[in-house]
């Protein structure tokens, strides 16, 4: 695709559909034979589950959108000093909204290449036209699918920077979160760096009412996921009859979401070949949401090889940004 500017955007697929599909269909089958009952919440992001998540940024109770692009606004151009990439690569980029800060800051460095990496391909194809419309300087290629497989694989194009922001890491439980963290410093060379968004340990009610919004957006996003299954496993969840349960467990200390079935059920996944009963009360794990110290999260770089050089929060101190290098 080429617009008005004279930089290239460029969307290609990292993950063929099949293959995301394979996944699904594996996870999904591993996850309903686990007890508790699992599915992994990066199965949340088709185009609906990636429209619900934006509505969830604009909620009064999700703070950490507003925090970190408070942040971000104060403090874009002294990161992109700091780090003077020639390239910003995004993990789970979505829809791009606050990196736009840092795009900007990065030309004034004379950095022109943006690499979003996302598995929604709807927010990912719509993230790329809009940029490429507002800076027709900027060379864009998105990469649709997981940011696991194909990290190490990106062609290198001169000083990178790695963003990951919005606390998305936090949806990783500490095993799989170190293997991410792994992957991201092998990817990085000497004078890159790692941008990475956290959100951080506050007063119980404000993180239980993030993820418990007023309005039901966060339930509707939750259960979007069965709506996913049902599609592309051809199964018969029935998503009415589920109730969003959101908790936060102090001693891993992370927001969960549940779902749990109002109803004895029995449901078929034919995909799958598979039946699956759930009792009334029966809960589904879907997703944690860790939450961060500065100390712990600088620990945790620390052992893949990486030493906080800049740390900043939003004056609330609600959320934290930092940029690491590799020592
Ligand atoms: N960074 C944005 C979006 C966060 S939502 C923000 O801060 O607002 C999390 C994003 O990560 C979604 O767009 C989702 O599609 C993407 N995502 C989740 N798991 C992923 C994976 N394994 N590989 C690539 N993208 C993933
Ligand atoms: C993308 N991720 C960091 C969000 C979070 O806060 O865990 C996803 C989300 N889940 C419920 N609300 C928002």
């Amino acid at each position: 695709m080429r617009v008005a500017g004279d930089a290239p955007v460029t969307v290609r697929r990292l993950s063929a559909p099949h293959d995301l599909r394979a996944e699904l269909a594996a996870d999904v089958a591993a996850g309903m034979r686990a007890t508790p009952k699992q599915i992994p919440s990066r199965y949340f992001y088709d185009a609906a589950g990636s429209a619900l998540f934006e509505e969830i940024t604009r909620l009064p109770e999700y703070y950490l959108t507003r925090a970190e692009t408070e942040i971000l606004g104060d403090r874009a151009t002294e990161i992109m000093e700091l780090v003077a990439p020639c390239e910003l690569i995004e993990l789970g980029s979505g829809s791009s909204t606050k990196t736009r800060l840092l795009i900007e800051a990065m030309h004034q460095v004379g950095g022109r290449r943006y690499v979003p990496i996302d598995i929604s391909e709807a927010a990912l194809r719509e993230a790329a036209t809009a940029l490429c419309g507002d800076y027709p300087w900027l060379e864009v290629e998105g990469l649709i699918g997981d940011y696991h497989t194909d990290l190490r694989r990106l062609r290198r194009r001169g000083r990178r920077l790695v963003a990951f922001l919005g606390s998305t890491i936090g949806n990783y439980p500490p095993g799989p979160r170190r293997e991410l963290l792994g992957e991201i410093a092998a990817a990085l060379d000497d004078h890159d760096a790692f941008l990475l968004g956290v959100d951080l340990v506050k007063n119980v009610p404000t993180m239980v009412a993030a993820y418990d919004d007023a309005a039901g957006v966060t339930a509707r996003f939750t259960k979007n996921v069965l709506d996913v299954i049902n599609r592309e496993l051809d199964a018969d969840f029935p998503t009415d009859e589920f109730t969003h349960v959101p908790r936060w467990n102090g001693e891993q200390s992370r927001m969960e979401a549940w779902l749990r079935a109002d109803r004895d059920m029995t449901v078929r996944i034919r995909a799958l070949d598979m039946v699956v009963t759930l009792e009334a009360g029966e809960e589904i794990h879907t997703e944690v949401s860790c939450k961060f110290t500065r100390e712990g999260i600088t620990a945790e770089l620390d052992a893949v090889g990486l030493g906080v050089c800049a740390w900043y929060t939003d004056r609330a101190g609600r959320f934290g940004l930092l940029v690491a290098r590799p020592v």
